[in-house]
């Protein structure tokens, strides 16, 4: 399968930017072997998918709300999203977990709502430090993919350690193969056959001069980028390490 590579802007990016991070990359995408995706903040949507249109970028939000519509003031929807020229939507970032205490019963509630809205999800797993320095960072993540996901899961999921997120910090390669083959082993057994298809990206700390380590190792289906997909020739470095 394709490789991903995604771009998650977070809480950055005024119109301004736009043109300097979106306008490079569909000729910088054209040929290449990877499929790539940005997700901007929600206020960029309309126009980055103007500048994206019809070329082979994808555009993504960063969250919706579990309800298709209603009473939530300042929440938009897996449909607005969908409506605004998204179609991907990043669930259960551990930005979003820690910021709006979001539980994985919450994750797959937006899960749904992102299917019916013909979104497709990227959710986020990922054990703290504390976690991984007591070793338990398999039961972690095998409890967040089991509680996130619904029967029938078509998405990606994307593995974030937490303290690997925003610090230069990236875990050893066979800590990496060891996490994605363990996702792999949990959706199967989750989504039987169709869990042998889903892309498992890597997130935390991927830059120029880590990427081709990282996607080469076995299971890693792409990356998930966040600081360096603000540079724009830092972004097109790693699209371009991709396989
Ligand atoms: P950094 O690439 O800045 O570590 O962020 C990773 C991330 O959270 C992507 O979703």
């Amino acid at each position: 399968m394709r490789q991903l590579i995604a771009g998650n802007w977070k809480m950055n990016g005024l119109l301004a930017q736009l043109a300097e991070l979106a306008q490079p990359l569909p000729a910088a995408s054209a040929n290449l072997a990877a499929d790539v995706l940005i997700c901007p903040p929600a206020t960029l949507l309309t126009a980055a998918a103007a500048i994206l249109a019809g070329s082979r970028v994808a555009l993504g939000a960063q969250d919706c709300h579990e309800a298709q519509s209603g009473a939530h003031t300042g929440d938009l929807s897996a449909s607005m999203l969908r409506d605004a020229g998204a179609r991907f939507v990043i669930l259960g970032h551990s930005e979003r977990r820690a910021d709006h205490g979001e539980t994985d019963a919450i994750v797959r509630a937006k899960v749904e709502a992102a299917t019916i809205a013909s979104l497709v999800p990227i959710v986020c797993v990922g054990e703290t430090e504390a976690q991984r320095l007591a070793a338990i960072q398999n039961d972690v993540v095998t409890s967040q993919l089991r509680g996130g996901l619904p029967d029938g899961y078509s998405g990606v999921i994307a593995y974030e350690p937490v303290w690997a997120i925003g610090t230069g910090r990236v875990p050893q390669d066979a800590d990496i193969a060891a996490m994605h083959a363990h996702i792999r082993v949990v959706l199967i057994e989750r989504l039987g056959s169709s869990g042998r298809d889903l892309r498992i990206l890597y997130g935390g700390s991927v830059k120029p001069s880590n990427a081709r380590a990282v996607l080469a190792l076995p299971e890693v289906g792409g990356a998930m980028v966040g600081g360096a997909s603000l540079n724009a020739a830092d972004f097109m470095a790693i699209i371009h390490a991709a396989a």
